[in-house]
C-alpha cells in the first residue's frame, strides 16, 4: 500500500502497519519542534501532529468541492500538505503562522502551488489578512494554536472572528490538548462535534468540528 505523504512521519518500511509509521515522526521534524519549542513558547508542541489527527480532522472537509481554507498555526505544515494534496486545482489555502523558521519552511515547499499563500502572522489578525488577498469569507478554518495560551478576551474574540469570516455554512475545525474550548465553541456556532484522537503525541487530543 502507498503510504499517504506526512510532514511529520517517516515512511521507510511499507511493511509497517498504517498505525506504526504514521506514529513514528521524522527525526528532523521533531527536532524543529523541539528547537522551535524552547525558544517559542507559542510553538506548545515537541513534535508534529499524527496523520491519525489529521485525517480525523480533515474529513470534515469537502474535498470535492472548490474551496478557501485557512489554517492557523501550521507549523512545519502536517496539516497543510495533507489539506493541499486534497484540495481542488481551484482551491486556496492560506496559512498563518507566527514562528519564522516554521514560516520560512512552509515558504519554501509551497514556492511553485499557487494555490497556497504562507502569511507570518497572527491569526488574530485574519480579518486583515483575508482583505489583503482580496477576501472577506472562506469556506473552512483549521486550526492548531494554543487557545489556552490567548486570554480570555483575546480567545473570546477571536472566535467571533472566526465565526464571521466563515461562509454561512463554513466551518471552524479545531484541535487542542485540553476541552477548555467545547463551551464557548458552543456558544458561538450552530452546532458542534467533538471527538477524541488517541494515536498522537499527547494522545487524547480533542477534535471540534465546529459548524457556523
Ligand atoms: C501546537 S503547534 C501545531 C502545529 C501543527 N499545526 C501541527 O498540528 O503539528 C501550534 C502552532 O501554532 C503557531 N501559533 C501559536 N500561536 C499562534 C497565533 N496566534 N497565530 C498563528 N500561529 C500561532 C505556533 O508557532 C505553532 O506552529
Amino acid at each position: 500500500m502507498e503510504p499517504a505523504r506526512d510532514a511529520g512521519a517517516t515512511f521507510v518500511d511499507t511493511t509497517l502497519t498504517d498505525h506504526t509509521y504514521a506514529l513514528v515522526p521524522t527525526l528532523t521534524g521533531t527536532i524543529s519542534y523541539i528547537k522551535n519549542f524552547t525558544q517559542d513558547q507559542d510553538v506548545a508542541a515537541v513534535m508534529p501532529s499524527s496523520s491519525f489527527l489529521v485525517r480525523r480532522v480533515c474529513k470534515w472537509i469537502d474535498f470535492d468541492e472548490p474551496a478557501t481554507i485557512v489554517e492557523y498555526g501550521p507549523g512545519n505544515g502536517v496539516f497543510s500538505e495533507y489539506i493541499a494534496e486534497h484540495m481542488t486545482a481551484d482551491s486556496t489555502l492560506i496559512l498563518v503562522e507566527t514562528n519564522a523558521e516554521f514560516v520560512e519552511m512552509l515558504e519554501e515547499k509551497y514556492a511553485d502551488d499557487d494555490r497556497v499563500f504562507v502569511v507570518q502572522d497572527r491569526a488574530e489578525c485574519v480579518e486583515q489578512i483575508l482583505a489583503d488577498h482580496d477576501l472577506d469569507e472562506v469556506d473552512y478554518i483549521v486550526s492548531g494554536i494554543p487557545f489556552s495560551f490567548l486570554d480570555e478576551e483575546t480567545r473570546i474574540e477571536l472566535l467571533e472572528t472566526t465565526h464571521d469570516v466563515l461562509v454561512d455554512d463554513g466551518k471552524f475545525l479545531v484541535y487542542q490538548y485540553y476541552n477548555h474550548l467545547e463551551e464557548p465553541l458552543r456558544e458561538h456556532f450552530a452546532e458542534v462535534t467533538k471527538e477524541r484522537e488517541y494515536l498522537n503525541v499527547p494522545p487524547t487530543i480533542r477534535a471540534y468540528e465546529a459548524c457556523k
